[in-house]
């Protein structure tokens, strides 16, 4: 029996593949290959600096207590589809922006669903089919909660709480996944529209836009139920592209790599969810709109 199975063999899989490795056993799982393998992980960590190992990867999910999931949002009914999935197993959903939780509902119960927001900066350095070489680029956390609000958490948790610090525990976790989704749609389509570093966006003419947005982000939110101050929202906003000046955004990086977005589950989510309630919602459409005609140049 593994403590834990990852689906996603990029920068945030193999940062948490490499820290959960040294206390747990670890295995990647891609449900395309026909026969197990093996990789090797080397991951610069600013918290345990240098980690070399090998990882078993696996075409279906073994026994396990935890399956976490961090591929793209777009990518996880395909990652998830063909996996026989025992009822036992807690589903740690670790994902940019919102919405790709319903794909994992089609599969699993909700009582075994829990959602997680990471603010660790992973890069992938290289990555072939045998090895995947990470750098950990910003020190942050990881905040947990469980799908349906469940007051405590199970009892799994510890596990992953000792070989992820920080790891938060929320019986709301939907505050923290908005104040994520906020900081996504601000500088992911910001960054990528401009093909600039995320530090860009602290010049003064970007600061309208950002104040305008994180307005229309604060009135959306309060539809869904979640209290975001506009002000306290502009300046967490600023704070992450200042601490990630130097780093590109994940949708700068899609767009310069000509790979379909997340944008759908970013600023898209909030367009949808402004449409349920009647709501104008113009800032975020108008990025939504951009983005998918720069899509539309290469797909
Ligand atoms: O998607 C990303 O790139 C990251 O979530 C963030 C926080 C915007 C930093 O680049």
């Amino acid at each position: 029996m593994y403590h834990c199975a990852i689906i996603g063999a990029g920068a945030v899989g193999g940062l948490l593949a490499s820290h959960l490795g040294q206390q747990q056993t670890v295995c990647f799982i891609d449900s395309r290959i026909a026969q197990p393998a093996q990789c090797t992980i080397k991951v610069n960590s600013l918290s345990q600096g240098k980690i070399v190992f090998e990882l078993a990867i696996l075409p279906d999910v073994p026994r396990c207590q935890w399956l976490i999931i961090c591929v793209k949002a777009h990518q996880v009914d395909a990652a998830i589809q063909s996996l026989d999935l025992s009822p036992a197993t807690n589903i740690l959903l670790m994902v940019n922006g919102m919405g790709s939780h319903h794909q994992v509902l089609k599969h699993v119960d909700e009582h075994r669903l829990y959602l997680a927001s990471n603010t660790h900066g992973a890069l992938v350095n290289l990555k072939s089919s045998s090895v995947l070489s990470v750098e950990h680029t910003g020190l942050g956390k990881i905040d947990v909660g469980a799908f349906n609000k469940q007051q405590y958490p199970p009892a799994e948790l510890a596990s992953l709480q000792a070989s992820l610090p920080p790891l938060h525990w929320h019986p709301d976790i939907y505050q923290a996944l908005w104040l994520k989704l906020v900081i996504n749609c601000c500088i992911n389509p910001l960054t990528a529209l401009n093909n600039c570093k995320n530090g860009e966006l602290l010049q003064p003419n970007y600061q309208a836009k950002l104040k305008a947005l994180c307005q229309e982000l604060s009135q959306i939110a309060l539809l869904d139920g979640v209290v975001l101050n506009s002000a306290l929202l502009l300046s967490t906003v600023r704070e992450v592209a200042f601490n990630t000046a130097e780093n590109y955004s994940s949708m700068q990086q899609d767009i310069s790599h000509q790979r379909h977005t997340e944008i759908d589950y970013i600023n898209g989510y909030v367009v949808s969810l402004a449409k349920t309630h009647h709501a104008v919602c113009r800032h975020n459409v108008a990025l939504v709109q951009q983005i998918k005609l720069l899509e539309k140049q290469y797909e």
